[in-house]
């Protein structure tokens, strides 16, 4: 059976105390939108307290470390994802691998240690507008695929995928349908061959500059199942607007 489209806030470094409101609205709506699986993930500040405002959504944190525990100074593990009370983790965004020089191997590694605790997991990918103008994305996705997904023998519940393309990351700009399609189709076959037919369940979120005017159009394009929301989600208007338009 399809899954329901999966919307998913990426707060990034925003929100104090005070967007708890808006976490409360998106889960009231959520409580209406039952067609789509909605969840958000704010900064780990915010992850308790998400999870106790919010009943109905997913919560997820945006990054964790490799290891269990141990002397990792202002890193966060799965374990104390988890004890937060949030059910996944976003690993790979553009703007880690960026600020903190995350490679695949760090996303793999970080993956295997999300999933050993219970967490399941969205991974990113996408290409630089360079490497989109060189011609080159589909195989840096592709590559980046293969290097950074984490063995799973139930992948297709616990595994999603993100492609955003780095450069449409909050510019307002996004690839056409049909190169969305493409990279889609090329991200499905490549998870066919790492995960084998747990694969076909396997969500591919599209990420990068979507807003409720868009996403009707975004969420229609095949092998799109869902959407990861960067600043459309700080507001539970936007996001809400979003969440319906995947109805
Ligand atoms: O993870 C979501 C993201 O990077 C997209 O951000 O602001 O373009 O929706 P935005």
């Amino acid at each position: 059976m399809a899954k329901r489209p999966y919307i998913v806030g990426n707060w990034k470094m925003h929100g104090t105390r005070s967007m708890l409101s808006e976490a409360r609205a998106i889960d009231r709506a959520a409580e209406r939108l039952i067609k789509a699986e909605v969840a958000l993930a704010p900064p780990a500040t915010l992850l308790h307290a998400t999870r106790k405002e919010a009943d109905l959504i997913g919560v997820g944190a945006q990054d964790c470390h490799t290891a269990e525990g141990g002397a990792h100074t202002g890193d966060i593990s799965a374990a104390m994802i988890k004890d937060a009370g949030a059910g996944f983790v976003i690993l790979g965004h553009s703007e880690r691998r960026a600020d903190h020089g995350e490679t695949n191997e760090d996303v793999k590694a970080k993956g295997q240690a999300a999933l050993s605790v219970g967490l399941n997991i969205i991974v990113c990918v996408g290409e630089t507008e360079q490497q989109r103008d060189a011609g080159t994305a589909l195989s840096v996705v592709t590559e980046q695929l293969a290097a950074s997904l984490p063995e799973c023998a139930d992948a297709g519940d616990r595994v999603t995928v993100a492609y955003e393309p780095v450069w449409a990351i909050g510019t307002g700009r996004t690839p056409t349908v049909e190169e969305i399609g493409a990279i889609h189709a090329a991200i499905r076959a490549s998870l066919l061959e790492i995960y084998g037919e747990a694969a076909q369940e396997v969500r591919i979120l599209y990420g990068g500059s979507v807003k409720p005017d868009n996403a009707s159009e975004l969420l229609s394009i095949p092998e799109v199942g869902g959407a990861l929301v960067g600043g459309a989600s700080l507001s539970a208007d936007s996001f809400v607007g979003i969440v319906a338009a995947a109805m």
